[in-house]
């Protein structure tokens, strides 16, 4: 299993472009787990921001190199969704997943992960930004454009998030080792039972178009097989995002 090597930092605009400046000094055969305190300009998918309050979020990235490069590098996003859910629920929470990177608890959004990439010809390096709220409030929430929620909130408890974070790495590293054998194809059934929206009517955007239908299922390399209701016909998607539910 690879090894975990902490970087802690108070004060950064974000943990994955500090990873992906610092590449060419971290150790390519461990993981190499970046956490802040504090981001001044934390990045979401598609460029949005990632507003978090201080010392209050976890705010982290794992940078790691594979070789060779996985398929469907997004699956990587899939696994730590499903590695945050793993922890979250031992702790007697039942979180779920909106494909392919939100962790939503009452179907509000409790955490986020952004997965970026930088190629060689033989390796892959994986810059991969995790995002979960803990102790923030109600009111530090209401800033945020969508219906979110945090540990706290939905607990009423402080949570400690160097322990969740030790879990999340462990959770993580024995994932990883599985993946890099099999691919993520290992994990398919139990990240369906962590899907959100199964049987709701959706509406989804693949960057081009938007599509109303529902999901049908994953495949083996964590792509969305999701069934269009005007054509009949199931299409596989490897990114994009639900936009809404009816
Ligand atoms: C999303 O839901 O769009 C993904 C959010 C990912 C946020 C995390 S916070 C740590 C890491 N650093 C960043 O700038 N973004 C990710």
């Amino acid at each position: 299993m690879k090894e975990i090597k902490n970087i802690f930092l108070k004060k950064i605009d974000s943990t994955n472009k500090y990873a992906k400046e610092n590449l060419s000094s971290f150790d390519p055969k461990n993981i190499t787990c970046i956490t802040a305190d504090f981001q001044t300009m934390g990045k979401g998918r598609f460029d949005r921001k990632w507003i978090s309050s201080k010392g209050k979020n976890l705010l982290t990235t794992f940078y790691f190199r594979l070789s060779p490069s996985p398929k469907n590098i997004g699956s990587l996003s899939l696994l730590a969704c499903l590695s945050i859910c793993k922890c979250l629920e031992k702790e007697n929470l039942h979180p779920k997943v909106k494909w392919p990177n939100d962790i939503q608890l009452n179907e509000k959004k409790l955490g986020g992960v952004l997965c970026e990439a930088v190629f060689s010809k033989t390796y892959v390096d994986i810059i991969l930004g995790i995002g979960v709220n803990i102790n923030t409030t109600k009111e530090e929430l209401s800033i945020i454009d969508q219906p979110a929620t945090s540990l706290f909130v939905l607990t009423n408890n402080t949570w400690d998030r160097d322990k969740l974070l030790a879990d999340l790495q462990k959770e993580f590293a024995q994932n990883l080792e599985v993946f890099e054998r099999n691919g993520f194809s290992a994990f398919v059934s139990e990240f369906d039972k962590l899907l959100a929206y199964k049987d709701k009517t959706l509406h989804f955007y693949d960057g081009e178009n938007i599509f109303k239908g529902h999901i049908d299922s994953i495949t083996e390399d964590g792509s969305l097989r999701f069934y269009i209701a005007t054509t009949k016909e199931i299409k596989t998607f490897h990114s994009g995002e639900i936009v809404s539910v009816e």
